[in-house]
């Protein structure tokens, strides 16, 4: 387990550091071991920013529900519970019109479907997909303190809602329930984590029975979910969207 730091939970010792203010050596150190990857990612966001617009800035979600999902958290900033997080692109809250004109794009009725987030951060689209009508809805997130404010947002969330579950481990670890799913993510991930996860996801569903598609925004990985055979690319306006076949 990989400890909270700072902006999360204050770190120790402490010293200043320029632009990014007080932080504890580990995560300073932190910070220097994932600049090689961070420099690449950010260019990779800056193109994709340049291409598809900005998502808006603050969309009033937590002034209309008193929750707590807005701030952006770099990954050198999470804890985490499986050395994945190295993978890991940080906690990025998804604007609510965004959200939901991604999941109107799937086409199919919610009210049939498992709603499963893979790297829920604070739990904002959990929340969407219950007010979207989803049948059931599960969260999987890799940082304990993330977790823990999904859950507290959870505790909060006093409207009429299906079961919602927050997971708080690595997306490879999990098991796949064996229900129609449409399954979202907000690029959570780089590759050698998306590999695994799609793996598991394919070997979980029997040949004919697969009713599963796959939501992916901000989709930095499109070109390798395109060299899957089973998943067929289906018409999308905000991201991209994938369905199931054998
Ligand atoms: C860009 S944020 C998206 C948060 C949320 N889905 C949203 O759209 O508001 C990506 C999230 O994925 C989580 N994550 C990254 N790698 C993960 C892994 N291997 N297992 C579980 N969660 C992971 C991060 O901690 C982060 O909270």
């Amino acid at each position: 387990m990989y400890r909270p730091v700072d902006s999360v939970s204050g770190g120790n010792p402490t010293f200043q550091l320029g632009m990014m203010g007080t932080v504890s050596f580990e995560t300073a150190i932190r910070f220097i071991r994932f600049l090689p990857r961070r420099i690449p990612r950010k260019i990779g966001n800056a193109i994709f920013h340049m291409r598809h617009g900005r998502p808006n800035a603050p969309d009033g979600f937590d002034a209309r529900t008193g929750l707590d999902t807005a701030a952006n958290l770099p990954v050198y900033k999470l804890d985490a519970v499986s050395r994945n997080y190295i993978h890991s692109m940080g906690y990025q809250p998804l604007p609510e019109d965004v959200f939901r004109a991604l999941i109107a794009e799937v086409p199919v009725d919610p009210r049939e479907f498992t709603f499963v987030d893979l790297g829920c951060g604070k739990g904002k689209p959990l929340f969407l997909a219950s007010e979207m009508g989803f049948k059931k809805i599960i969260g999987i997130e890799l940082s304990p303190t993330l977790a823990a404010i999904a859950t507290q947002n959870l505790a909060k969330w006093n409207r009429p809602s299906p079961p919602i579950t927050i997971l708080c481990c690595d997306v490879v670890a999990f098991r796949w329930p064996k229900e129609p799913l449409v399954v979202f993510m907000h690029n959570p991930f780089g590759r050698a984590v998306m590999a695994q996860v799609m793996e598991s996801l394919h070997a979980a569903w029997p040949a004919d029975s697969m009713r599963v598609w796959i939501a992916y925004y901000s989709p930095a990985l499109a070109p390798y979910m395109q060299s899957l055979p089973w998943l067929s690319p289906c018409p999308s306006q905000t991201g991209k969207i994938y369905r199931c076949v054998q």
